[in-house]
């Protein structure tokens, strides 16, 4: 089943075109990974998809219940909720790490310590609980952002760079975690990623952004083995400098 749709997408920041995506869909289960150089539009397309920003042209919709797509002007509270964003830098208050883990639930106005805990366990944080942000460690605070993020149990999660400068064992422990999410829940994942080994590891397909235009999505044995687009060929193959 189809969960998004993207007709004829471009955003532009005053004069500028930052994306450009004519036609693309996303897969209710899927795991989709989003690649390409600094600034080709990979967190633009993020916002987009989590409903942060409306497109300057074209739609996005989002499809729940095989009804009419919603999209950024339609969106409702409820539906917003079933989208979760985990940031590239995550903005964390300082407060100690459970409650930082708790806060979506708190803004819902719920409350269910069982469940922070389980998920404190999950993504080892457990002895953590207490701490202050300001003390974590980088893959400590992509850990806090994940859990804040899976505690609401959304239909679509949105991972930017969640990653990006952590040593092997951050990495195991998140792919993990994003691994048995998806089993347990069956999860949409759009999973932004400098790094192609990952997107290999994780994703079910792979959408090359390259100055803002899509230029490939592809399952991801095709995306690596036989891309189409030279400029695919150039990125997995690690001749496109970036
Ligand atoms: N709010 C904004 N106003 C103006 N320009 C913006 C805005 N947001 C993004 N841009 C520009 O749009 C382009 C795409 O940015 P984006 O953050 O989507 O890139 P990216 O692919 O996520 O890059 P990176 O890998 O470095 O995170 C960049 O040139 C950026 O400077
Ligand atoms: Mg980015």
């Amino acid at each position: 089943m189809t969960l998004y749709t993207l007709e004829n997408v471009r955003q532009r920041y005053g004069a500028r075109e930052v994306l450009c995506v004519p036609s693309m869909t996303i897969d209710e289960g899927e795991v989709l990974a989003l690649v390409g150089p600094s600034g080709a539009g990979k967190s633009t397309l993020l916002r987009l998809l989590a409903f942060l920003e409306a497109p300057t042209m074209g739609q996005v919709g989002l499809h729940l219940n095989g009804t009419r797509p919603v999209t950024f002007e339609s969106a409702t509270i409820d539906i917003r909720r079933q989208i979760a964003v985990s940031f590239q830098r995550p903005l964390l208050l300082s407060r100690s790490v459970r409650a930082n883990v708790a806060y979506g639930l708190t803004l819902r106005g719920q409350k269910d310590d069982a469940r922070v805990d389980a998920m404190l366990e999950r993504l080892k944080l457990d002895h953590l609980a207490d701490a202050r942000p300001r003390t974590l460690s980088g893959g400590e605070i992509q850990r806090v952002s994940l859990a804040r993020a899976m505690l609401l149990q959304p239909r679509v999660l949105l991972l930017d760079e969640p990653t990006a400068n952590l040593d092997p064992h951050n990495i195991t422990l998140i792919e993990t975690f994003l691994q048995e999410q998806r089993r347990e829940t069956g999860i949409t994942l759009v999973i932004v990623t400098h790094n192609i080994y990952q997107a290999r590891r994780l994703a079910d397909r792979v959408a090359l952004l390259y100055e803002g235009d899509l230029v490939e999505v592809a399952p991801k044995q095709i995306f690596f083995d036989t891309p189409a687009d030279a400029r695919t060929q150039a990125f997995v193959s690690g001749t496109l400098i970036y």
